[in-house]
């Protein structure tokens, strides 16, 4: 499964991409307005610090004004990948950009037949939102299970990259349904190496051998 992270911070991404386990990077507007950089220059550093694919969101939410965008974005570097919104226009930019070979992360995806629809329109990647279904009281794992399970019987080749990872749960639940791909904040990541017995146990071990009079 691979592991991209869910920000626009160089820091993060760059203390993450430290750890070697980190495959690419999603952003968005809403983490792009947290930065201080403009989004171009962003996005430029973030692509040179990590050479998988980077997801970077239009802001136009017509057809012409997306795929104006998507060129421009598509100029930063070679391992962008351009974010559309899950809307009419968007699924028209999708089938557009994807015959052309640019690679497009469907976003803000809530259905199994959202899901459906970019898979048939060529994205390369499907981002449900899992926590913010999950906000509403509605299953958000539930709705990966059931897209890998639709797009299995047809054999599309769309990655199902489960997006808005609030907890490690999420990252473990999703490992085992078989996700290609999760994005999560750099607070997850860093969540999943930790445990109190790993922790209590290096301690215990340090402190024995000091006992022995070894150091
Ligand atoms: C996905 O690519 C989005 O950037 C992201 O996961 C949204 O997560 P949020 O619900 O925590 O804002």
């Amino acid at each position: 499964m691979k592991f991209f992270i869910d920000t626009a911070n160089i820091d993060e991404i760059s203390k993450a991409a430290a750890m070697g386990v980190l495959d690419g990077v999603t952003t968005n507007p809403s983490l792009a307005a947290k930065e201080s950089l403009p989004y171009r220059e962003l996005l430029t550093e973030i692509c040179r610090i990590v050479p998988g694919p980077v997801s970077a969101e239009v802001l136009a939410t017509d057809y012409k004004g997306m795929l104006a965008e998507a060129e421009q974005l598509c100029k930063i570097a070679d391992n962008i990948v351009i974010k559309i919104p899950t809307i009419s226009e968007g699924l028209r930019a999708t089938k557009a950009l994807s015959d052309d070979g640019i690679p497009v992360n469907a976003t803000l995806v809530f259905s199994a037949m959202q899901a459906l629809l970019v898979a048939k329109a060529g994205a390369a990647y499907v981002s449900p939102f899992v926590g913010r279904l999950d906000d509403i009281s509605t299953d958000g794992m539930q709705l990966i299970e059931d897209i890998i399970t639709m797009y299995h019987q047809y054999d599309y080749r769309t990655e199902v990259l489960v997006a808005s990872v609030r907890h490690p749960m999420h990252v473990q639940q999703a490992a085992l349904m078989g996700a290609d791909v999760v994005t999560m904040p750099f607070k997850v990541i860093d969540q999943l190496i930790k445990h109190p017995l790993t922790d209590i146990g290096l301690e215990k071990f340090l402190a024995d051998y000091k006992k022995a009079g070894k150091n």
